[in-house]
């Protein structure tokens, strides 16, 4: 019992000294008051227009879907220019290349430990997919690949797309493909 009258009066001395109230007391406005600061008298400010919450942005623009109502983009929406395609292979080399590889054959290095091989980006089928699908593919993910929208914001996500064409193209183009003035040079170069 005697130590326990201790330490009541171990507590009662401490007690005023937790009675400091800068922190509880400090200028500020709650939720809703009253501001004599602002002409309008509120101390919360209006939204300014176009503010998202956090989490909330359901985005439903064709370049954040990959889709106009049910159709897939056929094309990247934006203009494919050299910056853009670097930028898509490094994000591809970061994001992509651990399972699809550096070519786009499916032999990255997740896959070689033992994850499932994804399929190579050299055939028909996926030559001929819209630019929308594959967009919506590394949005939402597919089959056992996860999503990546959280990682690569959507303009990334095209740029990859963009280079992922780029891609394709390294390992089945034709001379057709190569505009006239190119095709002139390459022809005469030709050993
Ligand atoms: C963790 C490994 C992994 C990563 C990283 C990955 N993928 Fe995949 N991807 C796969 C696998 C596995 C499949 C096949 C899925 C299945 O069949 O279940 C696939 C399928 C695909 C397909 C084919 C869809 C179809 O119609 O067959 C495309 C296109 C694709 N991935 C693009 C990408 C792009 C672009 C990136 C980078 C943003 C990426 N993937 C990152 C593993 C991965």
């Amino acid at each position: 019992l005697r130590t326990d009258w201790k330490t009541v009066l171990v507590l009662l001395a401490l007690a005023p000294a937790a009675c400091r109230q800068d922190m509880h007391d400090q200028p500020k406005y709650l939720p809703l008051q009253k501001s004599a600061f602002f002409d309008d008298g509120r101390a919360s400010r209006p939204l300014i227009d176009g503010t998202v919450a956090r989490g909330h942005l359901e985005d439903t623009a064709p370049s954040h879907t990959g889709k106009v109502g049910d159709t897939y983009l056929r094309r990247v929406p934006y203009a494919i220019t050299r910056p853009l395609l670097e930028r898509g292979r490094e994000r591809y080399d970061i994001f992509c290349s651990p399972c699809h590889d550096r070519t786009g054959y499916g032999g990255g290095m997740i896959v070689l430990r033992g994850f499932r091989r994804p399929p190579s980006f050299h055939q028909d089928r996926l030559r001929e997919v819209a630019d929308g699908f594959l967009f919506e593919v590394v949005s939402k993910g597919f089959g056992v690949m996860p999503s990546y929208a959280v990682q690569v914001p959507a303009a990334d996500r095209w740029a990859i797309v963009a280079y992922v064409r780029a891609l394709q193209l390294s390992q089945h183009a034709t001379l057709d493909d190569v505009p006239d003035e190119e095709r002139a040079r390459l022809e005469s170069e030709k050993p």
